[in-house]
């Protein structure tokens, strides 16, 4: 099922279409405009990018004039060890004197368009508040929460914590990997785009190296007003983590830490923990994204009491729906169908679209039905629960959250 988009309200004039080199300029200077400097740099640093270029970005454009902008990148979402293709939007603007118009809900169509025409299953982005949501997004994975950094330390002299160069990325990303590897869910950056985010303007990645070998990197923003973030800290132990919070501190500023689960002694050099703020999900075919899920599922169930169930499963998002049977505790190939208004009297579950996100990426099947209405989980609920898990997730993003 494709969810559809509002027709756009945009004036008769306006043409959607791929950028090209001669835009950038124009595409640049609505960034800087719109949003701050460093997106003009990401901006180049994209469309260089061989496995991204300039088909990744949109413009509108009103009587020869770029006033509108969006682009998407390719990332992925590893479900255990199951890897989903996603997409990201990002860079995303209209000029001040054209807003209103519709422009951005056209662009969000022709990103999720070239999305999924790249095989992307789901899409996943950091954004400003509410709006995604009118794009067939929703909350639906929380981020770790920060804290400020209360503790004051000195850097152990066996530490050195300086900038990473290209020739450190290799290292970044193994650290990364293995920071990532006691989650459920998964995003992590490509080398290229950690590539990208070495110098990006307002932020650097860092690295730590104790006897010549990496033991940690985060990343963290220069001082903007009084204060200063740092995020997607990995450390071996816990002198690593007080090193890099040690470096990231400059003068006056406060420092905010992000409370990454499992980074020695992190805990203890952070105050009380700031509410999560949440990544946005964007599913459209949710049979498609089931099936890819069908190894994971099986996985789990593989070491569940459905071990060796003969049976059926049935998920109703209400207006449409996959079967399959369970042969051994395996799923078999789903069996898409439309609207079905009572699931649960056939055995099966219903869960609401917009909750398909969290159902997959975070909360698992028992919490959405506490907290959806039109969430029954009927007879399969121990199945639903065994397939659909409470996750963590963990995920690197263009932009620190
Ligand atoms: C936010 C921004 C991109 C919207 O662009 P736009 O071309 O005016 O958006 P559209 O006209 O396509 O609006 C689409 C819908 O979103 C709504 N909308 C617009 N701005 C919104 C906002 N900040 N919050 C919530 N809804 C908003 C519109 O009312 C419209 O709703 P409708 O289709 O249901 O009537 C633009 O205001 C902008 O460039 N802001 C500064 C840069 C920025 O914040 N970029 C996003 C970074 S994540």
């Amino acid at each position: 099922m494709t969810v559809p988009e509002a027709a756009p309200a945009a004036t008769r004039a306006a043409e959607v279409r791929t950028a090209s080199e001669a835009d950038f300029e124009a595409v640049a200077g609505l960034l800087v405009d719109r949003g701050e400097p460093a997106d003009a740099v990401d901006l180049r640093r994209m469309v260089d990018d061989p496995q991204v270029g300039w088909s990744h970005v949109g413009v509108v454009e009103v009587d020869g004039k770029v006033v509108a902008t969006a682009s998407w990148i390719a990332t992925t979402i590893e479900v255990g060890a199951t890897v989903l293709p996603a997409g990201q939007v990002e860079l995303v603007a209209t000029h001040r004197g054209h807003e209103g118009k519709g422009y951005v809900r056209r662009l969000m169509a022709w990103c999720h368009q070239e999305s999924m025409a790249a095989g992307h299953l789901v899409q996943f982005m950091v954004g400003i508040p509410h709006f995604y949501r009118k794009f067939g997004y929703e909350y639906s994975i929380p981020m770790h929460s920060y804290a400020k950094v209360t503790d004051t330390f000195a850097a152990p002299n066996a530490i050195t914590v300086r900038r990473a160069t290209d020739l450190d990325l290799d290292a970044m990303l193994a650290l990364q990997r293995r920071a990532q590897a006691s989650f459920d869910v998964r995003i992590p950056h490509s080398r290229s785009q950690l590539g990208w985010l070495l110098d990006r303007d307002g932020s650097a990645q860092y690295i730590a190296v104790r006897a010549g070998r990496p033991v940690g990197t985060a990343r963290w923003t220069d001082v903007e007003g009084d204060v200063a973030f740092c995020a997607e800290i990995v450390a071996d132990d816990p002198e690593v983590t007080t090193s890099l919070l040690a470096a990231a501190r400059r003068d006056d500023a406060t420092l905010w830490a992000m409370a990454r689960p499992g980074v020695p002694g992190l805990l203890d050099c952070l105050g009380a923990l700031e509410p999560p703020e949440w990544y946005y999900v964007r599913v459209s075919e949710p049979n498609r994204l089931l099936d890819a899920l069908r190894p994971e599922f099986d996985a789990r169930l593989a070491v569940s009491e459905f071990a060796e169930l003969d049976g059926s499963f049935l998920l109703s998002w209400w207006s449409g729906h996959v079967r399959s049977p369970i042969e051994r505790g395996r799923l078999g190939p789903f069996e898409r169908g439309g609207a079905l208004q009572a699931p649960v009297a056939s055995g099966g579950s219903g869960v609401p679209f917009d909750a398909l996100g969290r159902l997959l990426f975070s909360d698992g099947a028992i919490a959405v039905e506490d907290r959806f209405p039109d969430c029954y989980l009927g007879d399969q609920r121990a199945l639903m629960s065994v397939m659909f898990p409470a996750c963590t997730t963990d995920a690197l993003t263009w932009y620190l959250p």
